[in-house]
């Protein structure tokens, strides 16, 4: 009796497993027809996403992805695309948003994303993800889009080899980044290289957050701080600063990400402030090792506070493959799909159980990173979208050009001022 009731309970057990698998195994092997994946990862960015497509693939045979890529660094021309396609009516199935105000502010203020909420129920991905990045996901109580990771901007690049033949070491301060810009002038060597116009915005929130302090940077958000009082006025008279021992003025408008962070590898610049996809290229693409290939440290006076971006992807109302990308975005949420694209991206798991689920696939920068992200104090990226909504970071490039052209503290404060007022992302 005791022996049939034991052979009963294994094969219940085994029924039920079977059904369990089998139902997966059909349904991943049932979804047919395509699956449009929209991002600027293209080229030298394109490895991780291509290695989270490969997994895709292989679980789901019978879709064809079409990995549709607009190249140019920080999305700002897949950013136009992008808008074109969703209000013409022609969404893709998936795109890359930062997560923040790109995403809240723009998409689902217009209605135009789908709720997530269930899909973060039934992957235990409430539990998953820290609570503060879900927030950056949520309105109204509804999430919607699925992080892939964490990007830090403010990282000061540099090469050790190289640091060691001039005589210098990295900066923790801007002080005293100038106080060694006519040591390495010196040298033939530019001391900051800086790249194509939004890496010069990119560069300008590394100074802010510098100079303001993580609650001084918050306050801008929430109105606390005084877009053009004497503080903020102090960001652009030390950022003219910096920016005299640059190459701004001369070739900086030419010059990718990439390019300038190879100048940084070449010895022909001494740093370079970039977030961490830096990190990606040097180790993915030029095979480099962290802390001999390259050195970093947080950009100057940021020491203990993290800027941080997430790259996320989420479901555009009317998406013609809607079966394909839930299995898309079921796969991008999970430990195997966030490991799988992070160590190659330069960039950490948004799950908090990823990197500890597989600490090897972590090299020294990214274990660093890792632990920074979980004991700094963390303030949104403006340059890639966390905090503040697009008009504002639109007509921040507008700003920018003033200060460029008149050198005047007090008109690109001015103009910060009225770009708050009318994009309302100052609180
Ligand atoms: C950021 C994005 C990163 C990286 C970078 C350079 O906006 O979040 O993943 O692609 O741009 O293009």
């Amino acid at each position: 009796m005791i022996q049939k009731i034991f052979r009963m309970k294994v094969w219940l057990v085994a029924s039920v497993l079977v059904l369990a698998l089998g139902v997966g195994t059909v349904a991943a092997q049932d979804l047919s027809g395509q699956l449009e994946i929209f991002s600027w990862w293209a080229g030298d960015e394109g490895p991780a996403l291509e290695a989270l497509i490969g997994l895709y693939t292989t679980a789901n045979p019978g879709v064809e992805v079409i990995n549709a890529t607009v190249t140019g660094g920080s999305g700002v021309n897949a950013r136009a695309v992008l808008k074109t396609r969703m209000l013409g009516g022609t969404p893709p199935d998936t795109f890359q948003v930062h997560a923040g105000e790109e995403l809240t502010g723009t998409w689902v203020a217009a209605e135009r994303m789908e709720d997530m909420t269930a899909l973060f129920t039934e992957q235990g991905w409430l539990e998953a993800f820290p609570a503060d990045l879900i927030a950056a996901l949520t309105v109204d109580g509804a999430i919607y889009s699925v992080p892939v990771n964490i990007h830090r901007s403010n990282v000061m690049w540099s090469n050790p080899a190289k640091l060691t033949e001039w005589g210098i070491t990295a900066p923790a301060t801007w002080d005293e980044f100038l106080a060694a810009c006519p040591t390495i002038q010196a040298a033939g060597v530019t001391p900051l290289v800086v790249g194509e116009a939004w890496t010069v915005n990119h560069l300008w929130e590394s100074v802010a957050v510098g100079v303001l302090g993580a609650e001084g940077w918050n306050g801008i958000w929430t109105g606390a701080t005084d877009p053009s009082g004497a503080e903020l006025t102090a960001v652009w008279d030390k950022f003219g600063e910096i920016l005299a021992c640059s190459n701004v003025g001369s070739d900086s408008a030419g010059l990718s990400w990439q390019q300038a962070i190879d100048q940084v590898v070449a010895g022909t610049a001494a740093f370079n402030i970039m977030g961490d996809w830096a990190a990606g290229y040097m180790t993915t693409t030029l095979g480099l090792t962290p802390g001999e290939g390259f050195g970093y440290s947080p950009s100057p006076d940021t020491a203990g506070t993290f800027i941080w971006l997430s790259d996320s992807f989420g479901l555009p109302v009317g998406a013609p493959n809607r079966d394909n990308t839930v299995a898309w975005l079921s796969l991008l949420g999970s430990v195997e799909g966030q490991n799988a694209f992070n160590p190659l991206k330069g960039s950490i798991p948004a799950r908090a159980d990823a990197v500890a689920a597989a600490p090897d696939l972590y090299n020294t920068y990214l274990q660093s990173a890792s632990e920074d992200w979980a004991s700094n104090t963390l303030v949104g990226s403006l340059a890639h979208g966390a905090a503040a909504n697009e008009r504002f970071v639109g007509d921040f490039g507008t700003i920018m050009e003033i200060y460029l052209a008149s050198s005047s503290s007090a008109a690109a404060a001015s103009a910060m001022a009225a770009v708050c007022s009318t994009s309302g992302a100052c609180g």
